[in-house]
């Protein structure tokens, strides 16, 4: 008798994946019209030239041809899934967030995850930070949390960016390399710009190389806000927290991995979703009331900062899981569209210029990646609230408007907008702005090495061992003398004994000058301590 054996997951999702469409019937062109077949193309006698009247040959030729879209200028390569995400309890006192209001009431999300540097087609487990975004579909509308799996970044002020990801990424000559951070401009780039040194510190240690998206820490990075129903903001920041734990690959499992399978975290996030195993993460804030803006050596708006959780405790206020993977990757993954600027009532920016320029910088991106300004109205980008206003036309308009689009107007349709909406509409944090206009860093932003210092000194020695084996790896492919001798330079502003390691790694003078005091290390951002075991 036949074993009664459980149907496999990833057979039965083939056949889902793969299953005849419902409605059936035969092909048809994009205009309806029945195709007598598709397997050749019309031409003046057997062997003749194919005729250009032949629109069924030329439709699907040129639907093909435009296939592709322009990939993500950043964070090209990633994997989405879908989920929900629940509050334990009401966020009332700090904010009017309402998917933060009600234990009961779950929220669908998509998260799609990404590696920052390489192209679409690159391999998954690269030395790199990796991006962490998450779309709730809120009873308010679209909340976009777009963060990384480090806690801090690269560069202060966003006008940086273009220059950062020049450097970073392949160089402009042969497009060498595609998949890694290792070469002449980037470190260069680090060489001359020292506010990279603490986010470098994060990415040559183990958190580069992330075992799993499931077993991976996200971060918004900046510091944001909440706002409660009577106005009042409070600080706040961002944290994902997996309930598997934090866990890295090590290098050469890395490298063997990518050469064995460049789709490792791809396949694993997508397998285990097929086979029930939902991963699950907890969010996390940390609150720092308005009145103690400047109680700190660093200053809030700077992204290359974090709040030591021995400053202000991570309080958990949630939880998010993912159980279902997408239909179709190009549809949902690809055409996903994050935007800092995408809040709700109850939660509001700050004045960090890292933020700022962002919440320019995503919708400006997807106006041509996505192919004009309705790419709202893709189903994974839609809302699950009514939107209603006078935006019209476009390329890519699905929506058919009817009567004025104007307001105020009395004709009529559209959205006449009669006075102001107080109930649920979005208000900005009232706050006073005084200033005389300049164009230069503030001061508070000058410290370039404490959190470095803080990042190394809270390593295990076999996490120290490994991000000195990173910088002489990653630095000993550069070409440029000058550019090692310099990183090393700066690096001995982190701490003397890493500099020297580094130095003799790579063939260059060991520093003379001796790194600033010791500072306190942080127990949560060493692997070890960060889920109490030993994580790789
Ligand atoms: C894409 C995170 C800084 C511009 C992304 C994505 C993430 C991310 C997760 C991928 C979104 C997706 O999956 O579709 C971050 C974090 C930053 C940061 C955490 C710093 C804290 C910046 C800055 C700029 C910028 C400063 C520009 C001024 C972009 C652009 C994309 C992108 C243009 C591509 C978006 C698209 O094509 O849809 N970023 N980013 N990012 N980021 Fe950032």
């Amino acid at each position: 008798m036949a074993e009664n054996k459980a149907p496999d997951p990833k057979q039965r999702q083939r056949a889902e994946a793969y299953a005849p469409d419902p409605a059936g019937g035969p092909m048809t062109t994009d205009q309806g019209v029945v195709v007598e077949h598709t397997d050749d193309a019309l031409r003046a006698g057997e062997r003749g030239p194919t005729l250009l009247e032949d629109f069924h040959f030329r439709e699907k030729i040129t639907r093909f041809d435009h296939e592709r879209i322009p990939e993500r200028v950043v964070h090209a390569r990633g994997a989405g899934a879908y989920g929900y995400f629940e509050p334990y309890a009401s966020c009332a006192e700090f904010t009017r967030a309402a998917f933060l209001q009600d234990p009961a009431v779950r929220t669908p999300v998509f998260v799609r995850f990404s590696t920052v540097q390489g192209p679409r087609g690159s391999a998954d487990t690269v030395r790199d930070v990796r991006g962490f975004a998450t779309k709730f579909y809120t009873s308010e509308g679209n909340y976009d949390l777009v963060g990384n799996n480090f806690p801090v970044f690269f560069i202060q002020d966003g006008i940086k960016f273009p220059d950062f990801v020049h450097a970073v990424k392949m160089e402009p000559h042969n497009e060498i390399p595609t998949g890694a951070s290792a070469h002449d401009t980037l470190w260069d780039f680090v060489s001359l710009q020292p506010e990279t040194l603490h986010t470098v510190m994060w990415l040559m240690s183990d958190r580069a190389i992330p075992r799993s998206y499931r077993m991976m820490q996200g971060f918004g990075v900046h510091t944001f806000r909440f706002v409660d129903a009577g106005g009042k903001g409070t600080f706040v920041k961002f944290h994902w927290k997996p309930k598997l734990g934090v866990h890295s690959l090590v290098w050469d499992e890395a490298q063997e991995v990518m050469g064995r399978d460049p789709d490792f975290n791809r396949r694993d996030l997508w397998e285990t979703i097929e086979a029930g195993q939902y991963p699950e993460w907890e969010l996390g804030v940390q609150l720092v009331p308005e009145q103690d803006e400047h109680q700190f050596d660093f200053d809030l708006l700077d992204a290359t900062k974090i709040i030591p959780e021995e400053q202000v405790p991570v309080r958990p206020i949630g939880r998010m899981v993912l159980d279902r993977n997408p239909d179709n990757f190009f549809a949902e993954t690809e055409q996903v569209a994050f935007c800092t600027a995408n809040v709700v009532p109850g939660i509001d920016f700050t004045n960090d210029p890292l933020l700022q320029a962002r919440n320019f910088s995503y919708l400006d991106t997807q106006l041509i990646r996505l192919g004009g300004p309705n790419f709202a109205h893709i189903p994974v980008n839609r809302p699950v609230v009514d939107v209603r206003n006078n935006q019209r036309d476009g390329y890519h308009q699905e929506e058919i408007h009817r009567g004025a689009n104007y307001s105020p107007n009395s004709l009529g349709g559209g959205c006449p907008a009669l006075g102001t909406v107080d109930e649920g509409a979005y208000r900005h944090l009232a706050e006073r702005v005084d200033g005389v206009k300049i164009r230069r860093r503030s001061p508070s932003f000058e410290d370039h090495y404490t959190q470095a210092a803080m990042f190394w000194h809270s390593m295990a020695d076999w996490e120290k061992r490994h991000i000195v084996d990173a910088f002489r790896f990653e630095l000993g492919k550069v070409d440029a003398v000058p550019v090692r001798e310099r990183t090393v330079e700066q690096l001995a502003h982190v701490d003397h004994e890493l500099a020297t390691a580094v130095a003799e790694g790579i063939g260059v003078a060991a520093p003379t000058r001796t790194s600033t005091p010791d500072p306190r290390p942080s127990p949560a951002l060493s692997l070890v301590n960060n889920q109490g075991e030993n994580t790789i």
